[in-house]
């Protein structure tokens, strides 16, 4: 059970980081361009900066597999953590499978049905990235999706890690596991909300005031 953040602001994974709590990183172009930093520099900055991560996601562009895996090529001597995530497609699977025959994590990205999980297994990914939220959005359930894909992966002993993406709140984050993932990558504000519990706060205004009475 482990928790990735997803993000591509430097600031918000440091403190996040120091916690120890943190397994990895996700990124993806949306993050990316609306954060403003250089992708390849950020991606560098993580695998120095937070040598602990299992995994740092970089999404590469490109049409074909070849496009990818040359793409990869520039991330790769960054460091160990360096997942390379591709999407699910016909050209991402076939990349997936000739990175994955050189030993380098491949994070497969856009799932949103089982079907695909099953080539992704077959294609022997690291990570599979099924899209809770946007699932949820279009009103299919994201979750039953991830219970899915785990019952499949389970039943044919594929080692390919559910990461459970797209999440907007910390009950997916509970869902997400209770049914099967492996991993969540989360917003830092979810990572934040899952401390938080109103009645943890009151127990604990109470234990103080009594704190002060104890002699
Ligand atoms: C996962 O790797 C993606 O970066 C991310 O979780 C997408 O989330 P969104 O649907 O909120 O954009």
């Amino acid at each position: 059970m482990k928790l990735f953040l997803d993000t591509a602001i430097l600031e918000d994974i440091v403190r996040r980081y120091e916690t120890g709590l943190i397994a990895g990183i996700t990124t993806n172009p949306t993050l990316v361009r609306k954060s403003g930093v250089d992708y390849h520099g950020f991606i560098a900055t993580c695998c120095e900066s937070f040598p602990d991560l299992e995994s740092v996601s970089v999404e590469v562009s490109g049409e074909t597999a070849e496009e990818m895996i040359e793409e990869a090529g520039k991330y790769l001597p960054l460091g160990s953590a360096v997942t390379i995530k591709v999407p699910l497609n016909e050209e991402g699977l076939i990349a997936c499978k000739r990175l994955r025959d050189q030993g380098v994590k491949v994070n497969v990205t856009l799932c949103f049905a089982t079907d695909q999980a099953i080539l992704t297994g077959i294609a022997d990914a690291t990570y599979i990235s099924p899209f809770v939220g946007r699932m949820d959005d279009n009103l299919f359930g994201g979750i039953s999706l991830i219970r899915n894909i785990s019952k499949i992966y389970k039943a044919h002993g594929v080692k390919t890690q559910i990461l459970s993406a797209s999440i907007r709140d910390s009950a997916s984050v509970a869902q997400s596991f209770l049914n099967g993932a492996d991993v969540c990558t989360i917003p830092p504000s979810v990572f934040d909300k899952m401390y938080t519990n109103v009645l943890t706060d009151s127990g604990l205004n109470i234990f103080n005031e009594d704190f002060k009475q104890i002699k």
